[in-house]
């Protein structure tokens, strides 16, 4: 994955994404709490989180949590104020080699992550080798019990076709003119045939729709959005669901 453009549109990501898009962040919120409060009754410790590309925006309460390791391709903004309970560790999750720091904790209880795969492309357009290398990667570092929850605005299949078709001058536009990096909006059958590809089972979870989602700086009704928020969990076939 090359470090290429920037996510910092907005002033301070973490505030400006919550504020522009209160709903959407607010039924996260609610799933991954009630999934943290779960464990805490099913094995009387807490969870320990990996959340991939957090951005340093929690959509969880950490203090639900023993540890929550933000791993980020971008180093922490600066001013951003952490919980006690979370760490950030700067990296890549599609490299061969993860940071040390990471390998020591050894398994996650559950690997979130929230708007990340659109993100996992580069200048080839190799979303589909880089979803199922990031899965991999999640899958190691998930424990037997443990669950991937991802949360991610898919799009019907024809989107991606014109998309792909299009990459080359519009992928140029967005990191050479506005300076951010690399899109490729994803299907939800792309998420999860290669999550099963890599092993691991998945179940789609309800989603409350919120009334408005962010493009950029925009705040779009998702009744005009051609984009459908999922969320998808994932474990080891070995759990039983
Ligand atoms: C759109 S932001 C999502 C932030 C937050 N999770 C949310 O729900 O709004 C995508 C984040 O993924 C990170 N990211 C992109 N590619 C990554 C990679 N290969 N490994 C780790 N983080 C990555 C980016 O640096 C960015 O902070």
């Amino acid at each position: 994955m090359t470090k290429t453009g920037s996510f910092e549109f907005y002033d301070n990501y973490a505030e400006s994404a919550q504020k522009l898009q209160p709903e959407l962040y607010e039924e996260i919120n609610k799933i991954l709490n009630n999934e943290f409060i779960h464990f805490l009754n099913t094995f009387n410790r807490k969870p320990i989180i990996l959340d991939i590309g957090s951005a340093g925006l929690l959509p969880y309460d950490p203090n639900l949590t023993e540890k929550c390791v933000l791993f980020d391709l971008f180093d922490k903004p600066e001013g951003l104020q952490l919980d006690s309970k979370c760490e950030w560790i700067t990296g890549d999750i599609l490299s061969d080699k993860l940071p040390p720091q990471i390998l020591k904790i050894g398994k996650f209880d559950f690997i979130i992550m929230s708007s990340l795969l659109h993100h996992l492309c580069n200048e080839n357009n190799e979303i589909i080798k880089n979803l199922e290398t990031c899965f991999y990667h999640s899958g190691l570092l998930l424990s037997d019990t443990g669950k991937i929850c991802i949360f991610e605005s898919t799009c019907p299949k024809v989107l991606t076709i014109i998309e792909d078709f299009f990459y080359p001058i519009y992928s140029r536009l967005l990191t050479k003119i506005l300076k951010l990096t690399f899109v490729r909006m994803v299907t939800m059958d792309e998420v999860s045939l290669l999550l099963k590809k890599v092993g691991l089972k998945t179940e789609i979870r309800p989603f409350k729709q919120p009334r408005y989602i962010a493009q950029m700086y925009w705040r779009v009704p998702t009744k005009f959005y051609p984009l459908k928020i999922n969320a998808i969990f994932a474990c080891h076939n070995l759990v039983k669901n």
